[in-house]
């Protein structure tokens, strides 16, 4: 348990534009940042960061919050993972609650925060077995060696050794505590029914820790050490509920800062060759692993930078798979240029065969756009066949459809038509028939692998299909209560005396005194935080409300606080609205009063349903006619507000 004194260290140190920020390119505007957001895709900025505010929302999808939930919703932390991601970030040392876990803590320590530990220990042990044994020492560590990789960047990529023993691992585990049924999920240990001591999925094999964003251990690529076994080349980790394999880039976590300084990422195929690019000092470098780009993986790449230069072999599977590739970056908006490497080589290989300077100058001058690339490979393949040639521009054409923005698709168009000599007429007729098709049969997405990972963010319906006003006026008065709960308000009482009173207590007063039933369990349990506070001498405003540990709450307190408008400029072309705030002792009041009458006239409905059921009319007719009355004063009340 992390100390609440802690907490409120990190809450106050840590800045959300800085979290914010290695993660979505932010730009200023006027007093906020603006970027993409980073759970939908988009094309025009509506995520809003508040430096002033220390919060963040999202208005493509809803969600907004605190620095903490934001690391909550991007890394799939929980709370107190975010809590201790940021403390390190700022060098802020945790301070534990010195108490015993209650059971029902211990109880949430989730398989998730299990399958993060278990594959922290064997990422340990992987590498000890490395440098620290004999074995590993003479088998594992030689076969980097013999591959030219030196220690620093062994190190820096935590490679490993699995040893030959058959549990090696599995047993070390278990001897720590750690139970089969999470060593099976984890995908490290199997335990076949004649191996109930179970058996390292990646014994005697060399290990590529894969990392998240963050840089925390998700799963394992482990290889062979020798190229003639007839077993598959590398092994990898299974889908687990850590590591879904669409939704992660090899290298991401080493590579992050020099995509977004040089605002360019390198996209390889392999470990190896995100690795030996590394070594030559090309550090802008990420791998989808041997499997086919999804639209996520997209995305991550898209929060550092928009321009991918693809780097894949010349071989048929390279070609295939740039192909592929070139047409999901384009529907991804993504400026690409792509490059075959000659001869066989991947690009571990070239970058072990020449100086650093030389394969930059190479990615740099060789790599061409995607119509002069394709142009190349399909045009060799047709040769002299006028039909192939056909065939090829078509395909070509058909690239050109997956172009977002409608100018650059016209720029790539004339550069067809020049190329080949043909009218723009002709291959604009082309695109419209391409674009016709894409319509109706695929998208690149689709064509490739079925997307097992569903967007993590659905906004929830409302519990309420029609409009009720009782409950929008409640979210404004919970709002008002967030944004200015300790302003004091001047009013006069009945007699005309004059007193103060604050935001806060003048809201939940009028609650208490009508005993009004709250609507929305969201609302109630922050009423119930402020009705808790009152009675310890406290206003529980905003920013009290951000250190508590309640995601929900922490979205709401974000839409309370961010205007969605707050950024245009208005001012520049003299146009001042009166604020919010500036009218907030009349807002209050009037939510008040709106509210109460809502609410009578709610009563009223009710008791008018009960009338026909009822012998006894006349007392409910009193209390209707009563009733009307006190709406008419409170319009009467509305009116002199306004
Ligand atoms: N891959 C895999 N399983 C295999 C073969 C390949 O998962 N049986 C993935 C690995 O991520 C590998 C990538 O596909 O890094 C590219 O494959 P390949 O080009 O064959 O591997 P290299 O990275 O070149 O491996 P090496 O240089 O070590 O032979
Ligand atoms: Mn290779």
């Amino acid at each position: 348990m992390i100390s609440k004194a802690t907490i409120d260290k990190i809450f106050s140190t840590i800045r959300v534009e800085e979290i914010i920020g290695e993660y979505v390119q932010l730009k200023r505007a006027g007093s906020n940042f603006k970027g993409l957001s980073p759970f939908h895709d988009e094309k025009t900025a509506s995520f809003v960061v508040s430096p002033s505010k220390q919060i963040w929302k999202d208005f493509s999808s809803g969600k907004g919050g605190t620095a903490i939930s934001f690391l909550m919703e991007i890394e799939n932390f929980t709370y107190p993972e975010a809590l201790r991601h940021a403390a390190k970030k700022y060098g802020i040392e945790i301070e534990e609650d010195t108490r015993e876990l209650t059971e029902d803590e211990k109880q949430s320590q989730t398989d998730k925060e299990l399958l993060f530990k278990i594959h922290e220990i064997a990422n340990d042990f992987f590498q000890d077995q490395l440098f620290e044994t004999e074995e590993g020492k003479t088998i594992g560590y030689s076969y980097f060696k013999e591959r030219a990789l030196r220690d620093e960047i062994i190190k820096k990529f935590q490679l490993g050794y699995s040893p030959e023993k058959k549990n090696a691992f599995t047993e070390y585990a278990l001897d720590k505590g750690y139970s089969k049924e999470i060593l099976e999920k984890s995908g490290l240990s199997i335990f076949p029914e004649n191996s109930p001591n179970g058996v390292d999925r990646f014994r005697e094999r060399v290990i590529f820790p894969i990392h998240s964003f963050s840089g925390r251990v998700l799963g394992f690529g482990a290889r062979i050490l020798k190229n003639n076994i007839k077993t598959a080349k590398y092994l990898n980790s299974p889908e687990t509920e850590i590591y879904h394999k669409s939704n992660v880039l090899y290298g991401l976590n080493q590579s992050k800062q020099a995509i977004s300084k040089n605002n360019l990422c390198l996209l390889v195929e392999g470990y190896m060759d995100v690795i030996a690019l590394h070594q030559s000092g090309i550090e802008n470098v990420v791998s989808s692993s041997g499997t086919a780009l999804t639209v996520e993986q997209i995305k991550l790449i898209k929060r550092l930078t928009e321009n991918v230069t693809i780097l894949f072999d010349g071989d048929k599977a390279g070609i295939k798979a740039s192909f592929r590739s070139i047409d999901m970056l384009l529907s991804e908006s993504m400026n690409i240029r792509v490059l075959l490497f000659p001869d066989g080589d991947d690009p571990d290989s070239f970058a072990r065969k020449h100086p650093q300077e030389y394969v930059e100058n190479f990615i740099q001058k060789e790599a061409k756009d995607f119509i002069d690339f394709k142009a190349e490979i399909l045009l060799k393949e047709a040769g002299d066949d006028p039909i192939k040639k056909a065939e090829s521009i078509r395909d070509i054409v058909k690239s050109v459809g997956f172009v977002q923005n409608a100018l650059k698709q016209e720029i790539y168009l004339k550069e067809v038509s020049n190329k080949f000599q043909l009218s723009e007429q002709a291959l604009f007729n082309e695109l419209n028939v391409q674009k016709q098709l894409q319509k109706q049969q695929t998208s690149p997405q689709q064509r490739q692998e079925p997307q097992a990972v569903k967007p993590k963010l659905e906004k929830v319906p409302e519990a309420f299909e029609t409009i009720n006003p009782l409950l929008i006026l409640e979210e404004k008065m919970v709002e008002l209560m967030l944004k200015y709960g300790d302003r004091i308000l001047d009013r006069t009482d009945e007699e005309n005396n004059p007193y103060q009173i604050t935001v806060i207590e003048e809201i939940i007063g009028h609650l208490e005194e009508d005993q009004c039933e709250i609507q929305s369990v969201l609302n109630q349990k922050i009423i119930n935080e402020i009705k808790s506070g009152i009675s310890e001498n406290e206003l529980r405003s905003g920013n009290f409300f951000m250190t508590l540990m309640d995601e929900e709450i922490t979205g709401k307190i974000a839409d309370a606080l961010v205007e969605p408008y707050e950024n245009s400029d208005w001012g520049k072309h003299q146009i001042f609205f009166s604020t919010e705030e500036e009218v907030v002792p009349k807002i209050v009041q009037d939510v008040i009063f709106r509210y109460k009458r809502e609410y009578i006239m709610k009563i009223i409905h009710d008791m008018k349903k009960g009338l026909s059921d009822s012998e006894n009319n006349e007392e409910t007719y009193k209390k209707i006619i009563s009733l009307n009355q006190l709406r008419k004063e409170i319009d009467e009340k509305l009116f002199r507000i306004l």
